[in-house]
């Protein structure tokens, strides 16, 4: 590939012409060279902030210095070290509620491992019953795909909002149709992603207190949104709203969390208790047990609490730098590659690259799903194409990023299409669903993704664009010669 100095000079110019409010980021090129310096000392062209954001090393040794310097014990007593722990927890929690603007009588956070743990706690503990539903939409993450399971257990009826090509947006006619249909006393959930993660659409706001006016609660799936958008909970009052901090700062992973709003959680009915999530329990009688109120009825066990810490400094950073700032990178450097990838085209004149939502700034955020395409608009295998990206150190995604619905809706796969390959006793891996996919159709089911973040720069997404070029007027039979190691998956894996 050439990434010659003096074409990436040229091409950062008209960037900067072009986008003059790049320039107000510029407190992010001196991060990249101090706090992500690793990147260029490897050469790496990271483009999977969807998936993982990145920590900058001071994040590191502060919590190191921490952890060196302090005595902590578990936090669930009232010893010296206990307390010292529980101050650096509570001190967590409090600053991740001022993060989000959420006033504290109003919204509690519960530290979970992950988004998908705080997923898990509203579907096993929402009051689902005959009567009430459960409103997904295709452009759900699987951790959200998966309430249906407690759903439609409990009784509940569920039924999914649909997203429409080309935008992959919702249809607000359809949604507010079902929005209007509850029966009176019934508890209903409407549960959708703030961002997608998988073509960057941003889903209205406003359908929070739209729903919440029709006897729904809403959970707003933020783990894809937070790390580029602010989350302003004064303005906007969902009733769970999933996070993984890992997606915002980069570390520490294994520390996800759950904003609540109390009245929501009063409803709650959790299904066991644990250590730490009551007052007292008998063994002596079924059912005797007091369950804590707000937070603390939720947080199983012990927290990640050497962890915790980690996340007020990851937050700090966040804040240091100002999310706008952040944001407006994003949106400049997304902007720009979408006007790049849209205008790739082979000597044939077709396009190179489609892309899978949004092609402009409207209404959406720094990720963008994609396929390329031969000369002759054959759909690449994407195992080729990223086999190529890995040998240009491009860290990109690719799968269906644990978001099945949106993708059966690019790839044109119906409700009837898809029943046939869940009728096998042995199941499928993804390998073997992209084969059969493939055979549907007779064209690659491919997607692949790139996403950008706080420490992307203009050479990580020009590079990028240079690696598109490379496949310029050449066939697919030539790529196919590309050596690629296939993994085989169990499931739907290539999560995130
Ligand atoms: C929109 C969305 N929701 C939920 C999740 C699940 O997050 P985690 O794997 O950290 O639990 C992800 C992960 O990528 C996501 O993008």
């Amino acid at each position: 590939m050439d990434y010659s100095p003096h074409k990436m000079d040229q091409a950062l110019a008209a960037f900067e012409r072009d986008y003059p409010a790049y320039e107000s980021t510029k407190i992010l090129d001196d991060l990249r060279a101090t706090e992500y310096a690793r990147l260029d000392k490897q050469n790496q062209i990271y483009l999977d902030y969807t998936g993982g954001g990145l920590y900058a090393q001071s994040q590191l040794r502060q919590h190191m210095a921490l952890l060196e310097e302090g005595v902590f014990g578990n936090p669930h007593s009232k010893n010296p070290t206990s307390l010292a722990m529980t101050h650096l927890v509570e001190r967590a929690r409090s600053f991740v509620l001022d993060y989000f603007n959420a006033p504290s009588d109003e919204y509690v956070a519960i530290f979970t491992p992950n988004a998908s743990g705080a997923l898990k706690l509203v579907g096993e503990a929402y009051p689902f019953a005959p009567g009430g539903r459960f409103l997904p939409v295709y452009d759900n993450h699987n951790s959200v795909n998966g309430i249906r399971e407690f759903a439609s257990a409990k009784g509940a009826e569920v039924t999914y909002m649909p997203t429409v090509l080309p935008e992959l947006r919702l249809d607000a006619a359809a949604l507010e149709a079902e929005l209007n249909r509850t029966q009176p006393g019934s508890h209903n959930l409407l549960a959708y992603p703030a961002q997608s993660n998988f073509s960057g659409v941003q889903h209205p706001l406003d359908w929070i207190a739209k729903a919440q006016a029709r006897n729904w609660d809403v959970l707003l799936d933020s783990a894809a949104f937070a790390p580029t958008n602010q989350l302003d909970l004064t303005v906007w009052k969902p009733d769970f709203v999933p996070l993984s901090f890992y997606k915002i700062f980069g570390y520490p992973t294994g520390v996800g969390c759950l904003l609540a709003r109390k009245t929501a959680l009063k409803k709650m009915q959790r299904p066991w208790f644990a250590g730490g999530t009551i007052s007292i329990t008998s063994v002596q009688g079924e059912g005797w047990h007091y369950l804590l109120e707000n937070e603390a009825g939720f947080e199983d066990g012990t927290v990640n609490y050497l962890n915790l810490p980690a996340i007020e400094i990851g937050l700090r950073h966040i804040k240091d730098i100002g999310i706008d700032v952040i944001h407006e990178r994003v949106t400049c450097l997304t902007g720009w590659l979408l006007e790049q990838m849209t205008s790739l085209k082979h000597s044939s004149g077709l396009p190179m690259v489609q892309i899978f939502g949004p092609a402009n700034m409207q209404d959406r955020g720094g990720t963008i799903a994609f396929s390329v395409d031969d000369p002759q608009g054959v759909r690449l295998d994407y195992r080729w194409v990223e086999a190529l990206a890995n040998r240009a150190n491009i860290s990109l995604r690719t799968g269906c990023f644990c978001n099945p619905g949106t993708g059966e809706i690019v790839h044109l796969l119906t409700r009837e299409e898809m029943a046939q390959a869940f009728n096998r006793p042995t199941g499928m891996t993804f390998d073997q669903f992209f084969d059969w996919a493939r055979s549907k159709h007779d064209r690659n089911p491919s997607t692949m993704r790139i996403s950008v973040g706080l420490a992307t720069n203009f050479a990580d997404v020009y590079k990028f664009i240079s690696f598109l070029e490379s496949f310029k007027d050449k066939p697919e039979a030539e790529i196919d010669e590309v050596e690629v190691e296939y993994t085989v998956y169990a499931t739907q894996r290539d999560s995130a």
